[in-house]
């Protein structure tokens, strides 16, 4: 059968609500996808922040789910600036508030995350089974992150029921609950089983996706291996191994729309392959923004990223007192763990001249410092795809990367041979300690102290391509691979 008609489950979506780069793909994925001729639907939780940002909406259908008394309301709009449909699934009492999707504004879990996420995934179903009334019935629901984890486990004793595929953005992020918010969720009890979604006497939501999707993905071909390791399984290695016959990892792409210098609205100069030294102007801002000092010469090293243990920012504090040294500046934007955030605060008055951090969310800022800096660093512990390393290229802001996840798989280090081939775009580091780290940095501020070879680099990085288009036809693959799986009832 041909795919067709896809239902696309995820908890965010640029620009409607995002935390990282989930919200990047599922802003993106979809136009892919409707661009090779497929009907796709998003579906997400109408909170109160995706309400405001979608503006014009209807109402589509009315529905209850099973153990919840409230009435969930259907909302139809479209993402913004794309024609592509978005239900909203409304239920006030659990996604109209404010703070964050998964935690209040002092950074807690919601308490009734697991009650809210039970929510949205029964409306899915429903609307899976084409049973809330809008005549429409998908071919594949594709669900993403722990968040639709409960989909593909609810779906799958039903009888013509579509396909499922799971896709894992991130391993490390499980949603994980209790024996007691098991039992308030009036959930099939045969779902509380080591071969179903119990965990270690927790109630595991990843696991849901990944024994009961038809098919399982996630964001490279290199975390897909990692995953089936006890280093990077984080205690579902074996399960995945499993099924790895059933799992495929599909590169991100790239929205270039969103991401080229070229066009890109926020930066102070726009450039291309060609006038790549209107960057300067860029960098000159930065330094600015940043309160660094004025110099062209001085190596600028950009960072952007949730200030999370995975992120390797720590990685990036123990080298400080000989990275000053080495005369470089580091300009940081991130959010997250408290102590984080206070240790680059304090790093700031500690080296007012090289190091600089803004503390928070902030769309532009992450253009700019794409546009402004020389290097963009990534010593990331683990990555499953990373987007960030992505767009530096395109902004030729050689990223510097650890050999991990899709950072392994999109940046071809700077030796000698690649450089020779023609091939090379960033640097690329082994192990997660400050050594290698330092070293790479001092390789890159060596290559950057050769303007030649330099131009060379920043030139072959800003070629090459990671839009949507091949990823979005991998995918369409692996729906197909999907529907052969899925028991068929006529
Ligand atoms: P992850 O999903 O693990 O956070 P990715 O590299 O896939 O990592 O995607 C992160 C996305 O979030 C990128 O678009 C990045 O620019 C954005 N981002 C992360 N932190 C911030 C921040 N503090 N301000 C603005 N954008 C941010
Ligand atoms: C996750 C991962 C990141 C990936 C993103 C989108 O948040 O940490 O590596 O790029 O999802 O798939």
């Amino acid at each position: 059968m041909s795919i067709h008609k896809i239902l696309f489950v995820t908890s965010e979506a640029h620009p409607l609500i995002k935390t990282g780069g989930l919200a990047d793909v599922s802003g993106s994925l979809p136009a892919a996808l409707k661009a090779l001729r497929r009907d796709i639907r998003i579906i997400m939780p109408a909170y109160k922040a995706a309400k405001n940002a979608i503006g014009r909406y209807t109402r589509k259908a009315e529905l209850t789910v099973p153990g919840f008394p409230d009435t969930i309301t259907l909302l139809e709009g479209y993402l913004p600036g794309t024609r592509i449909t978005v239900w909203l699934v409304e239920s006030p009492r659990h996604f109209d508030r404010e703070g964050g999707p998964y935690v209040d504004s002092s950074g807690q879990d919601w308490p009734d995350n697991a009650e809210r996420f039970t929510v949205f995934c029964r409306a899915v179903e429903k609307i899976a089974l084409n049973q809330a009334g809008i005549d429409w019935q998908p071919d594949i629901v594709h669900c993403n992150d722990w968040q639709c984890g409960l989909v593909p486990a609810l779906l799958a004793p039903a009888s013509h029921r579509p396909a499922t595929v799971f896709t894992i953005h991130n391993l490390a992020y499980q949603g994980l609950f209790s024996w007691s918010d098991f039992e308030a969720l009036h959930l099939p009890p045969e779902l509380w089983s080591m071969h179903a979604m119990e965990f270690y006497n927790q109630l595991s939501f990843i696991k849901g996706g990944i024994i009961f999707a038809d098919m399982i993905s996630t964001v490279s071909p290199q975390y897909a291996k990692e995953i089936c390791t006890p280093e990077f399984g984080c205690g579902l290695e074996d399960l995945l191994s499993q099924r790895s016959e059933y799992l495929v990892g599909i590169l991100n792409g790239a929205d270039y729309s969103q991401w080229n210098p070229a066009r890109d609205s926020y930066l102070t100069a726009n450039y291309n392959p060609f006038t790549v030294e209107n960057k300067k102007t860029n960098k000159a801002q930065l330094q600015k923004i940043f309160n660094l000092p004025h110099d062209q010469n001085i190596p600028l090293i950009g960072l952007v990223g949730r200030l999370v243990e995975q992120k390797g920012f720590d990685l990036l504090l123990a080298i400080l007192p000989q990275l000053v040294q080495r005369n470089v500046q580091v300009a940081i934007l991130g959010s997250g763990d408290k102590s984080l955030e206070q240790r680059l605060e304090l790093a700031m008055l500690d080296y007012p001249d090289h190091v600089s951090a803004h503390i928070g969310y902030n769309e532009k800022l992450a253009h700019e410092i794409e546009g402004g800096a020389d290097m963009f660093l990534m010593p990331s512990r683990y990555e499953p795809c990373g987007l960030n390393q992505i767009y530096s290229l395109r902004y030729g802001t050689l990223p510097i990367v650890r050999h991990t996840g899709g950072l392994a798989n999109t940046v071809i280090d700077a030796s000698d041979k690649n450089i020779a081939d023609g091939t090379a775009s960033g640097i690329v580091f082994k192990s997660a300690t400050p050594e290698s780290l330092l070293h790479a940095i001092d390789r890159a501020q060596a290559l950057y102290a050769q303007p030649k070879k330099w131009k060379k680099l920043v030139f072959n990085a800003m070629q090459q391509d990671f839009g949507w288009r091949r990823s979005a036809r991998q995918y369409l693959e692996l729906y197909r691979s999907a529907d052969r799986l899925a028991p068929k009832h006529d």
